[in-house]
């Protein structure tokens, strides 16, 4: 005999991205905020007093992407068994792109998933990790080995939080605005060539362009079956960078910036960007202190790294490889010869 399970419904996962000053925010249900102690040291008093709910509770986790890790998510699930947290509860993910991809795994499992809400107070969290639903963490094989699909119910993201940046955090974040606009939108390219960052209206509109950018890819394909790979841009390249450093040398959106720069010397080589435009990707990340260069000591070594991102050994190394400004290609299809000729460039011996 053989039964159907019929389980095709629609469900709608639509949510609002709220790029503006945090409103006052009422639950009646059980809530906590996770965060770090660096975010709740400097932002934790505004967020508790912006929020009314049935009860209100803190989990802290400690700060660093070392952190991200299964010992972190059973802080964060007991906190939510002590409190008696039931299905309706909600976890709010205060903090940058460690904690909101923690919280909203967390959120996933917990009695086979409750909802979340996403205040990102990071610029690349605020422009990236916290819109599309990708939750996870680290363990010994890999980065966000471990993960799940859970899309938030909504997300706040309020510049105010992004004062308090580190310069080089912020940086880091505005590699991650410039990988949307080359890849996506060459409009919003040359509004970015010419704005002006530090100016905090020009900044969300940045931020509100960025989000814009990634929801599209993201509605299109939330579970990255094609499109949502490109937002990976210089990730190919960067992942390998941050692996020989260790993960100390440079912030992530730092290695990902100098791997865009290779990702478009690549392209230049396929002729499918021009010198010019590459040229102005480099100036741009140049001009808000991103880093566009790394020596590289064995450019075989470095190849062979390429395959530690891969789940088998023996499969084809993925490319992201822009064509002109706004547009971009997913291929496994380029030859190791050329992106040996291009990693030469950077070979140090
Ligand atoms: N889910 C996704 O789609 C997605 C996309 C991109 C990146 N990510 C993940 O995001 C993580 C990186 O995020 P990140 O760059 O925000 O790093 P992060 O969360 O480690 O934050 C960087 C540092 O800034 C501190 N910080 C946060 N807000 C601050 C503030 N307002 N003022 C001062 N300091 C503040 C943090 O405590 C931390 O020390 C990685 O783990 C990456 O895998 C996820």
């Amino acid at each position: 005999m053989t039964i159907d399970i019929n389980l095709k419904k629609e469900i709608d996962l639509s949510y609002k991205v709220t790029i503006d000053a945090l409103p006052k925010l009422n639950f009646d249900t059980k809530v906590a905020i996770v965060t770090n102690p660096t975010v709740s040291s400097l932002h934790l008093d505004y967020l508790v007093s912006s929020i009314t709910a049935k009860e209100l509770h803190v989990i802290t986790v400690p700060d660093g992407e070392a952190y991200k890790n299964w010992q972190s998510i059973e802080m964060i699930l007991e906190g939510m068994f002590e409190a008696r947290f039931n299905r309706n509860s909600l976890l709010i993910a205060f903090g940058g792109g460690v904690i909101g991809d923690m919280t909203g795994f967390a959120a996933s499992i917990y009695q086979r998933g409750i909802d979340f809400i996403q205040i990102p107070t990071t610029l690349l969290a605020q422009v990236d990790a916290s819109v599309g639903g990708k939750t996870g963490f680290n363990n010994k094989y890999g980065k966000n080995l471990v993960g799940a699909f859970h899309q938030p119910k909504a997300v706040y993201a309020d510049a105010y939080f992004l004062q308090t940046l580190p310069k080089r955090e912020f940086a880091a974040g505005v590699a991650e605005v410039i990988k949307m606009a080359v890849c996506f939108d060459a409009d919003f390219f040359r509004w970015l060539e010419r704005a002006d960052l530090s100016d905090e209206q020009q900044l969300s509109e940045a931020v509100a362009k960025s989000v814009l950018t990634k929801a599209r890819v993201v509605s299109q394909d939330e579970k990255e079956r094609g499109l949502r790979a490109a937002l990976n841009y210089g990730h190919t390249f960067g992942h390998v960078i941050e692996n020989e450093t260790d993960y100390t040398g440079f912030l992530h959106g730092e290695a990902v910036a100098i791997g865009m720069v290779m990702a478009n010397d690549t392209a230049v080589e396929l002729g499918w960007m021009s010198e010019e435009e590459a040229g102005r990707v480099k100036r741009l990340l140049v001009k808000y202190g991103l880093p566009v260069s790394y020596a590289i000591k064995d450019v075989e070594r470095f190849y062979e790294t390429f395959y530690l991102d891969k789940k088998s050994a023996d499969s084809a190394i993925t490319f992201i490889i822009p064509k002109s400004l706004g547009g971009v290609e997913i291929t496994d299809a380029i030859d190791a010869a050329t992106i040996k000729k291009v990693l030469q460039r950077y070979a140090v011996n």
